[in-house]
Formats: structure tokens, C-alpha cells, sequence
């Protein structure tokens, strides 16, 4: 019995020295994924640095610049400046979700009321561009449990989106539909497809695909991570796909939210 013994304490140490190991190998992957971040992070906030200190530059070096150009120089650092601030608060609030210290407000709303309130700041911009949007389906009711703010704040990003990637004259087609206990939201947009092996990497920190129609891509790559997360605290999930001559976010959400993704702030 002592050989026994001696058998199972080899075998608790082997266990032991392997669950040590992986925890190790995540510990060493958590550490390369943060260095990735912060060499992120560096790169999209010196991007802006660079604009605003080259303007100024050349504002403090020339007194004899004529009015205009003084004029779009200065606009350039306000603008620059904007999107700086833009970045950080992203980050900033990205962060904040992924540690769960957002707290949801859940009540009970109209979707389609909400979804109204995301594109209106924004309908002025898809009018200008010609672009063809449709009405949302208002038979139906669509009365569910959501924070309202933050439903908000995933239409806004995949509008926003919508609005950029979408060429002049082109559509955005959204649709509801209930399956289950679900509620199913389809934005199709017309524009150019997301190469089939970024489907699923869009929606990492920073990752944008090559599908821009620009070839300085504006933005930073946030929006949809902090969509995807936005949807993952209401207990549903996200995902894009190519269909025909566009892309389909289609946002699966459960119609009673599973209460314990409720975080305490
Ligand atoms: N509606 C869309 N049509 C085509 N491609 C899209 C669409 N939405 C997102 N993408 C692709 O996914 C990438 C990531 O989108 P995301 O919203 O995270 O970042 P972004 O829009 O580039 O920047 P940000 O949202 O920070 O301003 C985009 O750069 C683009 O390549
Ligand atoms: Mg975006």
C-alpha cells in the first residue's frame, strides 16, 4: 500500500506540474496579448500626435502664412485633436466592458423606437451620400427588456459603419424577426465584401479589414469590438457575413435577458 500510496501522490504531482504548465503557457499568451494591445494602442494614438504636431509646427514657424491656410491648419488640430479624444474614450470604455464594470440599465422598450433614436443623429449623412434606406417593419411591437443607451450605442456603431462602408446611391436594408425567444436585427448594406478570413477577426480591438474604401482607413477598428461586447452583456451574439453584393450584420438577441449578466458597477 505504500507503493500505492506512492503511485498516487506521482501522479497528484503530475497533475499538478501540468496544470501549472498551461496556466504558465495562458500567462505568458495573456502577456504577448497585452503587449499586442498597448503596441496598438501607441500606433492609433501617435497617428493623430503626428497631425497635430506637424500643424502646429508649422504655425509657430511662419508668421507670414496667409489667413486660410492658418485657418485649415488650426481645423486640423481640432479635428485631430476630436479624434484623439475619440480613441482614448473607446479604450477607456472597451476596457470597462470587458471587466464587467458597466452596469445595465434593463427596462423594458420598443426596438424599433430605439433603433430610430441611433439613426436619426445620422440620417442627414445617409441622405448626402444617396444612399437608399429602408423603414423598419412597424407592424409589429418588438417590446423587450434592454439597456436602452447601449442598444443606442451598438445601432450607432453598425449604422455608423453602414453609413461609411456603403457607396454613393447604395442601400441599407434592416430587418427584425423573431425566432423563438429571440429577436433576430439584419443590417444588410451594399459596398465592397469583407474577405471571408476577417469575418470573424473585424470584430478584435483595432482590426480593420482591407475592404476600405479610402486608403487611409478612418476610425480605429473599436467599433465592433465594443458592439460584439455590448451584445454578449445582453446574453446575445453578432456576426457578419457576405451576401451577394454587401455585408449582413445580423445581432441575435434573447428576448428575456438572463438576469446574472447584470454586473454591479
Ligand atoms: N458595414 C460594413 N461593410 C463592410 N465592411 C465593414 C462594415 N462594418 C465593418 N466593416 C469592416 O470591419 C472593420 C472593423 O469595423 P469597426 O467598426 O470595428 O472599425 P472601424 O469602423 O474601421 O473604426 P471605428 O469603428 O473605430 O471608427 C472595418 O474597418 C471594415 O473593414
Ligand atoms: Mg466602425
Amino acid at each position: 500500500t505504500l507503493n500505492k500510496k506512492l503511485i498516487e501522490k506521482s501522479e497528484e504531482l503530475k497533475q499538478l506540474s501540468n496544470d501549472l504548465s498551461s496556466a504558465n503557457e495562458n500567462l505568458i499568451i495573456k502577456d504577448r496579448q497585452k503587449d499586442d494591445f498597448l503596441d496598438s494602442v501607441a500606433h492609433e494614438l501617435r497617428t493623430p500626435i503626428t497631425a497635430i504636431r506637424s500643424a502646429g509646427e508649422i504655425l509657430a514657424d511662419d508668421d507670414d502664412i496667409p489667413l486660410d491656410i492658418k485657418r485649415e491648419f488650426l481645423n486640423n488640430i481640432i479635428t485631430e485633436s476630436d479624434r484623439l479624444s475619440e480613441i482614448i474614450n473607446d479604450i477607456l470604455y472597451l476596457d470597462k466592458l470587458q471587466h464587467g464594470e458597466i452596469a445595465l440599465n434593463i427596462h423594458e422598450n420598443n426596438i424599433i423606437e430605439t433603433y430610430k433614436k441611433a439613426l436619426s443623429p445620422i440620417l442627414h449623412l445617409i441622405q448626402q451620400k444617396n444612399i437608399h434606406i429602408s423603414e423598419v417593419d412597424l407592424l409589429n411591437q418588438y417590446i423587450f427588456e434592454y439597456d436602452e443607451a447601449r442598444m443606442i450605442q451598438l445601432f450607432h456603431n453598425i449604422l455608423g459603419n453602414a453609413l461609411k462602408f456603403t457607396d454613393e446611391q447604395g442601400t441599407i436594408q434592416t430587418k427584425l424577426s423573431e425566432k423563438n425567444d429571440f429577436l433576430i436585427i439584419k443590417v444588410f448594406n451594399t459596398g465592397k465584401n469583407i474577405p471571408e478570413e476577417d469575418l470573424e477577426m473585424i470584430f478584435d480591438k483595432f482590426y480593420q479589414s482591407k475592404n476600405q474604401n479610402i486608403i487611409k482607413p478612418i476610425g480605429s477598428g473599436l467599433g465592433l469590438a465594443i458592439s460584439k461586447r455590448l451584445v454578449e452583456a445582453h446574453s446575445g451574439n453578432i456576426k457578419a457575413e457576405n451576401s451577394g453584393l454587401g455585408v449582413t450584420f445580423t445581432i441575435t438577441l434573447p428576448k428575456k435577458i438572463i438576469n446574472n449578466n447584470e454586473v454591479e458597477q
